[in-house]
This record gives C-alpha cells, sequence and structure tokens, in this order.
C-alpha cells in the first residue's frame, strides 16, 4: 500500500515511516523539508495521489493557545480535503490519552478541535491515543523547574517508548478504519513526580524532585488518572528503566 506519513520526519513520524517499510508498504515521509506543507496546503495534493492511507503525526511549531488551535485546524482540513478528493480510504492521527480531560490546556483544545475535524469529515478513520512518550519526561522535568527545584504532583502516568508508539501507530495504518478511538499506553503506571525523580536519577541532574499535590502539569491541574488510558489500551513493551539504561 501507498501510505503517506505526514510529519513522517518527526519523532514518530520517522520510526512510523521506517516500521511501515519493514512490512513492505511504501511510506513517503511528507514534511515542509519535503515540500509538502498541509497549513498552506503546498505540495499536498501531489504526494496524496495514489495513497490509500494517510498517517497525520504532525506537531504544532508553537505550543501557544492561538497559533496551536490554528494549526491544528488549518492542518486537519487541508489534509483530509485533500484526503477526500484523491479518494484515500484511510486517515490515520496520532492523539493523546486523556485529550478530553485536559481541555484547560490550549494544546489539547487544539487536539480535540483536531479529532472533531476528522470526526465529521467523510473520510473513514482511526484515531490513536496514545500516553506521554519517555522522550517527553525531559520536557516535564524542564518546565516544572524553578529555581533549580522541580514541582510536580503524584497523579498518575503511564508513560511509552516512542518505539512502541510507532509500532502501535503503524499497526492500525496498515489495517482497516475502526472510525473512532484506540487507546495505546505503556507497561507501568508512575506517579509524575517518581517518574520524574526517576528520569533525574538517572542522568545525575542534581535537580530536587519535590512532590506537590497543588503543582501543575503543563500548565494545568490534573486528576489522578487524567492521563492514563482504559484497562482495554493496548500496551507498550518496552519499560522506563529499560529505556533509560540505553538512552
Ligand atoms: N509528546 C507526547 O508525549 C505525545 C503523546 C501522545 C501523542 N502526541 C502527539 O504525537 C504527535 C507527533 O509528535 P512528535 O513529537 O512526533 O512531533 P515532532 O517530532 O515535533 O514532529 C513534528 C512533525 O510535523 C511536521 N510538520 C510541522 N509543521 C508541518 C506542516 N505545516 N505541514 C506538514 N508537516 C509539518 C514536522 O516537519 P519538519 O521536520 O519538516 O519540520 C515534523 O515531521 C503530535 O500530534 C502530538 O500531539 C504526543
Amino acid at each position: 500500500m501507498k501510505i503517506v506519513v505526514i510529519g513522517g520526519t518527526g519523532l514518530i513520524g520517522s520510526r512510523v515511516v521506517k516500521q511501515l517499510r519493514e512490512q513492505g508498504h511504501e511510506a513517503i515521509a511528507a514534511s515542509p523539508s519535503s515540500g509538502v506543507n498541509t497549513v498552506t496546503g503546498e505540495g499536498v495534493a501531489a504526494v496524496l495521489k495514489g495513497a490509500a492511507v494517510v498517517v497525520d503525526v504532525t506537531n504544532a511549531p508553537s505550543w501557544e493557545d492561538a497559533a496551536v488551535m490554528a494549526f491544528f485546524k488549518a492542518s486537519t482540513s487541508n489534509l483530509l480535503a485533500g484526503e477526500a478528493a484523491a479518494g484515500v480510504k484511510h486517515h490515520v492521527a496520532l492523539s493523546v490519552v486523556g485529550t478530553d480531560r485536559l481541555l484547560e490546556s490550549g494544546y489539547f483544545r487544539a487536539k480535540i478541535a483536531q479529532e472533531n475535524l476528522i470526526k465529521s469529515s467523510s473520510v473513514p478513520y482511526s484515531i490513536v491515543r496514545a500516553t506521554q512518550f519517555f522522550e517527553f519526561v525531559k520536557g516535564i522535568a524542564d518546565l516544572s523547574t524553578t529555581d533549580n527545584k522541580i514541582r510536580l504532583p503524584a497523579a498518575l502516568i503511564q508513560p511509552m517508548a516512542a518505539d512502541d508508539v510507532a509500532a502501535a501507530v503503524a499497526r492500525v495504518a496498515a489495517g482497516p478504519p475502526v472510525n473512532g478511538i484506540v487507546e495505546v499506553g505503556g507497561p507501568e503506571q508512575f506517579g509524575l513526580d517518581d517518574l520524574v525523580r526517576r528520569f533525574v536519577a538517572a542522568r545525575h541532574d542534581p535537580r530536587e524532585v519535590i512532590s506537590d499535590p497543588q503543582a501543575p502539569y503543563y500548565g494545568i491541574k490534573v486528576s489522578e488518572r487524567a492521563l492514563v488510558p482504559e484497562a482495554s489500551a493496548a500496551l507498550g513493551k518496552e519499560r522506563f528503566d529499560e529505556w533509560l539504561a540505553h538512552h
């Protein structure tokens, strides 16, 4: 199958392209660096010609409220219009577990807008909601740091390796559209504070992690289970300690 991966140069996209090619598919990595810009529409019609499936693993360059909303609305609308015109049979998008519970954040309001555009389009679809990537834990630590101290609540998180996220996206892309949401998560749950404590210890990072029930996660208050998937979620294989040991 010809499968176009929009955002195919990114953290997840590059891994999805590699895995789909290993499975024998014609996977095309598309992004602004290869002349395909889903916000302006440049190059979209040409790259979609003959595609059976489109995987959208783009991310916005700015996460400022208005900018991220404008990005996901324009990118998703242009892409879905191009897919309808090209006769694409399956649109697969990567979203985040708990998106509907995190709407105090402008980023998640933009992800819900993306999901809603997909649900109301004529193109059959699958939305893969993944938990936070292990690769994202450093970003959580940095954003929660003030005066060399990291403050985080003990809310639960079930993170996963980017390779496992990509495997789930590739598996869904190679199958039939579910016209719904598929959840994927990591093999273990941690408190957010404990996860970041393990990360800084493994990196010999001198920052102290302080457990603080009032501390925000990425600027918003999260409830205890807001970030964890349903029990039915497919689980990635790689454990955080294994990942820490070889990254
Ligand atoms: N971070 C997490 O823990 C997490 C958890 C679950 C789900 N997600 C979701 O995972 C998705 C992918 O994240 P990621 O970390 O893999 O992203 P990433 O590494 O930042 O890659 C973003 C990709 O989007 C492309 N892109 C940017 N602007 C574009 C445009 N105008 N037109 C076409 N392509 C464009 C980039 O292309 P260039 O390289 O050419 O700039 C790049 O290939 C996001 O939608 C995010 O919401 C993230």
